[in-house]
């Protein structure tokens, strides 16, 4: 099974939540009880507390992220963070394309591009989010609007570069809401973004690329999802914000 041949990662997205004492207490409470994991574990934290979840993580297998970049290296571009400043400071991973993003702030397939462009050639390695409206799914265009998005995104992105791209399948409809796609629906749609990828790469980086699911995943949940042959991990936004719930799907995706 190829599924085997890909390490699963969990990946926290704590999105606007944690102030710095917060951050370091869950941190605290996370480190032992991810320690025995047999995935990636990666938390993906807001700006200002990118610097303490360095140094409360320093020595264990949690690695973090931020949840965004910008494609500049710098310049007059108020408000955002480059890729160049994420990495100075020892972060390695960075969220790219999250529906909140596209929904609420304007994000677009192009933009998300130049800024998995900008966030490869700093060496983060990227968790790109795609996912379709429940509209879309409802007009059973699922396959197309993902399709696209995974295209675009990857648009001049080489075959050495993909290595360092997660792509997580986030249905816009099951963010936040407690309903979970089904795992046979999780399934289907990462098998069609695999797909994409063996198009545009061939077989065997479709077989590698780790594709994770994200919306209301959870303690009771995840085990049925991530048992999927091509479920390799989670974004996990809400249940990532509690040591238990997010130490849960990461026993889950260990086993
Ligand atoms: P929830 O797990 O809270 O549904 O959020 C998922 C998500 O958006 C992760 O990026």
């Amino acid at each position: 099974m190829n599924k085997a041949l890909r390490k699963a990662v969990i990946a926290g997205n704590w999105k606007m939540n944690k102030n710095r004492a917060e951050a370091k207490e869950l941190i605290e409470a996370l480190k032992p009880v991810v320690a025995d994991a047999k995935c990636d574990v990666v938390i993906c934290v807001p700006y200002t507390d990118l610097e303490t979840a360095m140094a409360a993580t320093k020595g264990s297998n949690i690695k973090v992220g931020a949840q965004n970049c910008h494609w500049a290296k710098s310049g007059a571009f108020t408000a955002e963070i480059s890729a160049d400043m994420l990495t100075e400071m020892g972060v390695e991973y960075v969220i790219i394309g999250h529906s909140e993003r596209r929904q609420y702030f304007g994000e677009s397939d192009i933009t998300v591009n130049h800024r998995v462009r900008a966030a490869l050639d700093a060496g983060l390695t990227v968790i790109l989010c795609v996912g379709e409206l429940l509209e879309q799914r409802e007009q059973g265009i699922t396959s197309e609007i993902v399709s696209m998005q995974t295209k675009v995104a990857l648009g001049g992105v080489s075959a050495e570069e993909l290595k360092r791209i997660i792509i997580a399948y986030e249905p816009v409809w099951a963010i936040g809401t407690g309903k979970t796609a089904t795992a046979d629906q999780a399934n289907e749609v990462n098998h069609c973004i695999r797909e994409v990828v063996a198009e545009l790469y061939g077989k065997a980086a479709g077989d590698a690329i780790t594709v994770q699911y994200g919306g209301s995943m959870n303690a009771a949940n995840a085990e049925e999802l991530l048992g999927k042959e091509d479920v390799d991990g989670g974004l996990i936004g809400g249940a990532s914000l509690k040591a238990p719930d997010f130490a849960a799907i990461v026993a889950a995706a260990s086993k």
